[in-house]
């Protein structure tokens, strides 16, 4: 919204959403109409749905000049939850910032498929590996009151992120967390585990140039990136987990729609049992599901 450009005053919220729609769509960005309204929704202390119904409403200088500076930033591709602090998941309005993966609604097919090998009143052990914002571990424990939880990160800052996530949805007496490498991070009173849950990095390092702008330049790299193929966390995370596992145990984890088969190969050469491939939203292979075998 650069003063030369802006029509007669007064801005509406509905005159204002329109321009910003058109501004952010000739820069190339996908949700231009939501990032409008999430971004304005934020500037002037709304709900979204509350923009709909006080269209008319003129802004005063004040919220221009804020909303001015939301526009720039996201013009220069800086993510939207970045911006705003906060995202959307599961049930819950998750505190974000550039410390952490923004949660994915793919992340969602991870947690149907835990949810559904996990009886109401499970009082099982289980790690979330990378917690990130904390987003799986919290979403696990809201679902299922008995559970035992565990979240690790190797990013002390990840941490303090899903510390207080926890917090504001008074999950914190619910979860454990932890930092480290993997499942090094866990004291030994955790083991052996019932569940071992991840959403790892799992692109790989050519991929890089193709991502969008709002990942490559925004996201933390420890959290997307695992090498050339993007396998390397994986690999080592299969490995480690066969012996955090108890007899029957299983390990659920998020993967790349392209990396099913060498994955699906790698659990088979682990000798674990029953290994699936299941499918997100759009159908692509999205999480490994396998059990460690009975003694
Ligand atoms: C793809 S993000 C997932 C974040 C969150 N679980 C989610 O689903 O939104 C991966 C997370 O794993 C963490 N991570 C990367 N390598 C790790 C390692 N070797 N040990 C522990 N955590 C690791 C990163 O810091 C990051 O928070």
């Amino acid at each position: 919204m650069a003063d030369d450009q802006s029509p007669e005053p007064p801005w509406t919220i509905l005159k204002i959403l329109r321009w910003t729609t058109n501004y952010f769509d000739d820069r190339g960005i996908d949700s231009a109409r939501l990032d409008a309204e999430l971004l304005l929704a934020e500037v002037l202390n709304l709900e979204r749905i509350e923009l709909y119904t006080q269209f008319n409403r003129p802004l005063v200088e004040d919220e221009l000049a804020a909303f001015r500076a939301l526009i720039k930033r996201r013009a220069n591709r800086e993510p939207t939850a970045y911006i705003i602090g906060h995202r959307h998941f599961w049930e819950f309005e998750l505190k974000v910032d550039s410390r952490v993966l923004i949660p994915r609604p793919d992340t969602e097919t991870l947690i149907r498929a835990t949810l559904e090998r996990l009886d109401e009143d499970s009082a099982e052990r289980l790690v979330d590996i990378g917690t990130g914002s904390g987003a799986i571990a919290l979403t696990l424990a809201s679902e299922r009151s008995q559970l035992q939880i565990a979240a690790t990160d190797d990013s002390g800052d990840a941490l303090d992120v899903a510390t207080a996530n926890a917090q504001a949805l008074s999950l914190e007496e619910r979860i454990s967390f932890f930092k480290g490498d993997l499942l090094d991070a866990l004291p030994d009173e955790w083991l052996p585990l019932d569940f071992i849950i991840s959403n790892p990095p799992y692109i790989a390092e050519s991929e890089r140039e193709d991502l969008q702008p709002e990942v490559r330049d925004f996201e933390p790299a420890d959290a997307l990136f695992a090498g050339a193929d993007g396998l390397d966390v994986i690999r080592r995370l299969v490995a480690d987990a066969r012996g955090a596992l108890r007899p029957g145990g299983q390990l659920l984890f998020e993967i790349g729609y392209q990396q099913g088969e060498a994955v699906a190969d790698l659990l088979a050469t682990y000798d674990y049992d029953e290994i699936e491939l299941l499918k997100d939203y759009g159908d692509r292979d999205r999480v490994a599901a396998a059990r460690k075998p009975d003694d």
